[in-house]
């Protein structure tokens, strides 16, 4: 049986995470996807905000839970007895930021396997970051974000 852990600040989801989460639902037994701290962020929605979104969001895909953890991503990996690390990549600069980390991961606990997602074309221009500042200037979020959360973010 497989099991892959999502992980991610999800600050908010967005429609590249939403295709990335699919595909993980497609190629694993069990996915969680899970909230975890990244200390260079500040985020701007709290945690119950966010997993009450991912709730909605995920809600119509089979074999798939939300979770909040704290501390190392390994550590939670191997409580819930994961085999896998599920990440994404949209361009060359991602794959700078993603390996040194995969390469930590894989120091920490080298039983779990990382495997990359390559992000879809149309969402190279889509990150959470770009979410918020939409918000913040009340822009149409339908490009961007799933249905599901599209009240609940405007
Ligand atoms: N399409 C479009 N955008 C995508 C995407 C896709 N397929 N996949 C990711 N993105 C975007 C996200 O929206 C996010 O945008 P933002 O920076 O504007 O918020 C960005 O790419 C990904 O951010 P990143 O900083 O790479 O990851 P993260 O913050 O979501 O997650 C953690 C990082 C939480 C997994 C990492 O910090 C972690 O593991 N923390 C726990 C502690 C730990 O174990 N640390 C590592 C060992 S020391």
């Amino acid at each position: 049986m497989t099991r892959a852990i999502f992980p991610g600040t999800f600050d908010p989801l967005h429609l590249g995470h939403m295709d990335v989460l699919v595909k993980a639902a497609k190629t694993f037994d069990t996915v969680i996807w899970g909230i975890f701290h990244n200390t260079q962020k500040n985020p701007k929605f709290t945690i119950d905000q966010r997993l009450e979104m991912m709730d909605a969001a995920s809600r119509d895909i089979k074999r798939v839970q939300v979770q909040a953890f704290d501390g190392l991503l390994v550590d939670a990996a191997k409580k819930i007895q994961a085999t896998h690390i599920v990440r994404s990549m949209r361009v060359g600069m991602d794959f700078d930021y993603e390996f040194p980390m995969t390469l930590i991961n894989r120091k920490l606990a080298p039983e779990l396997i990382t495997v990359y997602f390559p992000a879809e074309q149309n969402h190279f221009h889509i990150s959470s970051s770009i979410v918020r500042e939409l918000i913040a200037y009340k822009q149409d979020l339908r490009e961007y974000v799933p249905a599901e959360i599209l009240e609940y973010v405007q």
